[in-house]
């Protein structure tokens, strides 16, 4: 979701007013999704290196989620949305803990749409995670080094419970992944669109799914 800054400041904006514009950009996507018949959706909402920010600009995507959860959880548990949070817990405050675990517990059963969010996530930190699970495992007794198979560690994961991804898609113009579910996107077809976040409408969605359909996916075959 790429581009938020560069909206605000376009229209003389804090930072902070791309980001709460970018929320309704994936509220509209959410139902677009939805509309369009889609099983998943998974939104990068704070990367590990979003750290690096400005401490009122990360305090202001931390009150977003907040909002977000608080605003929208209710009605998307009752129409059957699951949602997931990727990411590490260590670092997130208590509260922040407490509104994913709960978000999680409530739509668990839920099977209608699946809203993944990656917050405070990143590619490479989900890989040294898994990696230790596994060696934790080992160490344990309860895995030999030979179980350690692409399908065993991805079992570590947190993204575990999810497809890979069919499509990576990233706005703003910027050529880059970023950190994004580097493990989930080894075969996935990537696409980026000239847009900035807070302008992604279903138009440029039909869009992206039209170019995908027409993408010859080879796996490494011939
Ligand atoms: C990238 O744009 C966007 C982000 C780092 C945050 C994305 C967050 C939201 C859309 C809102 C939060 C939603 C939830 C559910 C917490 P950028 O800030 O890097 O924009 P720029 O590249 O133009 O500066």
């Amino acid at each position: 979701m790429d581009g938020n800054g560069r909206w605000a400041a376009a229209r003389g904006l804090p930072r902070a007013a791309g980001h709460r514009e970018g929320v309704e950009a994936l509220r509209r996507t959410v139902e677009a999704c939805r509309d369009l018949n889609l099983d998943h959706l998974t939104v990068f909402s704070f990367s590990t290196e979003n750290w690096r920010r400005p401490p009122a600009e990360v305090a202001a995507l931390f009150d977003l989620l907040r909002l977000y959860v608080k605003r929208d959880l209710k009605r998307l548990v009752q129409e059957g949305v699951r949602i997931r949070v990727l990411g590490a817990r260590e670092g997130l405050s208590d509260d922040i803990v407490t509104l994913i675990n709960d978000a999680e517990t409530q739509s668990k059963h839920n099977t209608s749409f699946n809203l993944n969010i990656a917050f405070n996530y990143g590619g490479r930190g989900e890989i040294v995670e898994a990696a230790r699970g596994v060696a934790q495992a080992v160490a344990e007794g309860k895995m030999s080094p030979e179980d350690v198979t692409e399908d065993a560690l991805g079992r570590f994961m947190w993204t575990a419970d999810l497809p890979d991804p069919d499509l990576v898609l990233r706005t703003s113009g910027e050529l880059r992944i970023s950190n994004f579910l580097l493990w989930g996107a080894a075969y996935s077809e990537l696409m980026f669109m000239d847009v900035w976040w807070p302008d992604f409408s279903q138009a440029h969605l039909e869009q992206a799914i039209d170019a995908f359909r027409r993408r010859d996916r080879r796996y490494g075959g011939a």
